[in-house]
């Protein structure tokens, strides 16, 4: 059985992170997905409303799981009994970030190894900032979200539809 730990902010869970945890199953029995604390981000969901947003998201998909975690990311890979961790790479500016965080990890756990998948062309673009920003200005910001996280950022945000 194999077992990936797909961790992230989730702030909000976006129509790319979907994208990845269905590409993930094609080649892990179990797709956990960690919500995470990023200690340099300030999210507008709290952690409670982002694991029910992914959990409702998913809710067809049986080879995921979804998490809360705090700690070390690294720690949860052991905790979990995951073989890998998941990130998704979008565009070449995701990458410095990306190779720091996977290095950085394994350097603190010698067999920790982080996969990178790509989504869609079409979910390439998505990221969870800039659909807040989109929907903070009233712009259209749907099609980039799962339908359970569009109507809950229309609840928080006081968008009115
Ligand atoms: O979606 P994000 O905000 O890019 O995810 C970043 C996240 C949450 C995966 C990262 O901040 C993290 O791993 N946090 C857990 C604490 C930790 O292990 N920090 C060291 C990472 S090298």
């Amino acid at each position: 059985m194999k077992t990936v730990l797909y961790p992230g902010s989730f702030d909000p869970f976006t129509n790319g992170h979907l994208d990845l945890v269905e590409r993930a199953g094609l080649l892990f029995d179990r797709v956990i997905v960690a919500v995470a604390v990023n200690a340099a981000k300030s999210p507008i969901f709290t952690m409670q409303e982002r694991c029910e947003l992914i959990r409702r998201s998913c809710m067809k998909l049986d080879h995921v799981e979804v998490v809360s975690i705090d700690g070390l990311l690294v720690d949860s890979l052991e905790y979990y009994g995951a073989d890998a961790i998941l990130r998704g790479l979008r565009a070449f500016s995701d990458f410095e970030y990306e190779l720091q965080m996977a290095l950085l990890n394994r350097n603190l756990k010698r067999q920790c190894e982080t996969i990178f998948m790509m989504p869609t062309l079409k979910n390439s673009f998505v990221s969870s900032s800039l659909v807040k920003e989109v929907a903070k200005l009233g712009g259209n910001f749907e099609e980039y979200v799962p339908p359970p996280v569009a109507q809950a950022l229309r609840e928080k945000l006081g968008v009115v539809k």
